[in-house]
């Protein structure tokens, strides 16, 4: 008899927690890259590019080309976001396209410099997580 109310109790808050994460799943967990990514952007990027990367940092009226508005590149692109071209851009070492301005920094050479333990693998996972940042705040 006690067993059955215990059972009964658990299936009960069993089937709670079900409608509680269905309720709240709208909004996607972000992932690890995501995260990393956005931190690797507050540090490096936002004096320029804006804590909302929108261009408009407090170096940017100093600079032109003024820095990009990085929620827009998808849309600049005509809807789909580069990833591939954003990474070569962000690495800076081979020229891509038009892209390449004075003011905008080597970053694959950057990240090989700043790192404590320097490597062209960490480098190369630091612009990967941006771009991954950088994806997940494309507007419309
Ligand atoms: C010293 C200022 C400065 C900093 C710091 C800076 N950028 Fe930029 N960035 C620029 C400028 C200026 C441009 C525009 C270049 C052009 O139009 O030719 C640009 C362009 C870009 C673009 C190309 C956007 C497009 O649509 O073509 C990307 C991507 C980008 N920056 C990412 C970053 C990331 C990621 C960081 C940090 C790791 C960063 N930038 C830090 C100045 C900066």
């Amino acid at each position: 008899m006690g067993n059955h109310i215990g059972l009964r109790l658990a299936l009960m808050s069993s089937s709670l927690l079900i409608a509680f994460t269905a309720g709240t799943a709208t909004a996607e967990p972000e992932t690890f890259d995501v995260v990393a990514g956005r931190s690797t952007f507050r540090t490096y990027c936002t004096s320029c590019h804006g804590p909302e990367a929108k261009g408009d940092g407090p170096l940017a009226e100093y600079l032109d080309p003024k820095p990009a508005n990085l929620r827009q590149i998808a849309q600049r692109e005509g809807g789909d976001f580069p990833a591939e071209t954003m990474h070569q851009v962000v690495d800076g070492r081979k020229k891509v396209r038009g892209h390449g301005s004075k003011d905008m920094p080597v970053w694959g050479d950057a990240f090989l410099k700043t790192d404590s333990t320097p490597d062209e693998a960490s480098a190369q996972k630091r612009i990967s997580q941006l771009v991954t940042f950088l994806a997940s705040i494309q507007e419309e």
